[in-house]
């Protein structure tokens, strides 16, 4: 059992002007003890959103949905915490596509539309010894914005054509999220299968750089238990953990 008996995602939903980072105001909330499992904290704006690797998250003001969801967790290993990261993209993956989109999930896990990146997501877990007792699962989904600092970046409005109604979109993600919440428990095979299937450059030729190799050419093969990613390069396969691998 690895979720919390009738675990739903959205029941409780906090709407917040402008925060710090909507990770770092659950994070607080949990350490307060008043947070529910499956609470959503929704900002308009971020004065310091984080990314991962330690990156800032940039979101325009009201654009975007900036969102942490609390997850409390049962019996969940260290070692199966891939799992959780899995099912978020896949959550958001299954979102995009019901929006006629057709997204890939970049590892570890990013949501990409035509290479580039609409999504980004920053899971902050809580452990108990080994066990993962809750998870804060940050979403920055581009939806309204148009214009953006770097390049490859897109949004939902730059992707449909037309502006989006944010709290649609919302509900959209939640329901997502609430359908997979029974694949944690009962079947992970399927996470794992929808992850893979979907993996952005999956047995493609492409171009990566890692300190020992330098630049070097592999295809991506998969991802192993531990959520590394397999690329075989030179006639072996290498696993590599996210700070070992950069695609350029
Ligand atoms: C990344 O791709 O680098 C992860 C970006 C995660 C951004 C979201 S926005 C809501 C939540 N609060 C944060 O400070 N970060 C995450």
């Amino acid at each position: 059992m690895y979720m919390k008996k009738n675990t739903k995602i959205g029941s409780k939903i906090t709407f917040l002007d402008s925060v710090d980072s909507t990770n770092n105001y659950a994070a607080k909330l949990v350490n307060e003890n008043k947070i529910e499992n499956g609470q959503v904290i929704m900002a308009d704006f971020q004065g310091e959103g984080r990314g991962q690797r330690g990156a800032t998250w940039h979101s325009e003001r009201g654009m975007n949905i900036l969102i942490s969801i609390f997850l409390e967790l049962d019996n969940l290993s260290v070692k199966n915490q891939t799992l959780i990261s899995k099912y978020v993209a896949i959550s958001i993956y299954d979102a995009l596509k019901s929006l006629g989109l057709q997204p890939k999930i970049k590892w570890p896990n990013d949501l990409l539309i035509n290479g580039k990146k609409i999504c980004g997501i920053l899971i902050e877990n809580q452990f108990t010894g080994h066990q993962i007792k809750s998870s804060i699962i940050g979403i920055g989904l581009n939806v309204n914005q148009v214009v953006f600092e770097i390049d490859k970046i897109t949004s939902l409005s730059l992707e449909i054509g037309t502006k989006q109604d944010r709290m649609s979109i919302l509900g959209i993600l939640i329901n997502s999220f609430n359908k997979n919440l029974d694949y944690i428990e009962k079947n992970s095979d399927y996470i794992d299968e929808i992850y893979l299937r979907n993996l952005y450059l999956l047995e493609e030729r492409s171009n990566f750089y890692n300190e020992k190799l330098g630049d070097f050419v592999g295809v991506i093969t998969g991802v192993d238990h531990d959520g590394k990613l397999l690329v075989s390069t030179e006639g072996r396969i290498i696993s590599f953990d996210v700070k070992e691998l950069k695609f350029c």
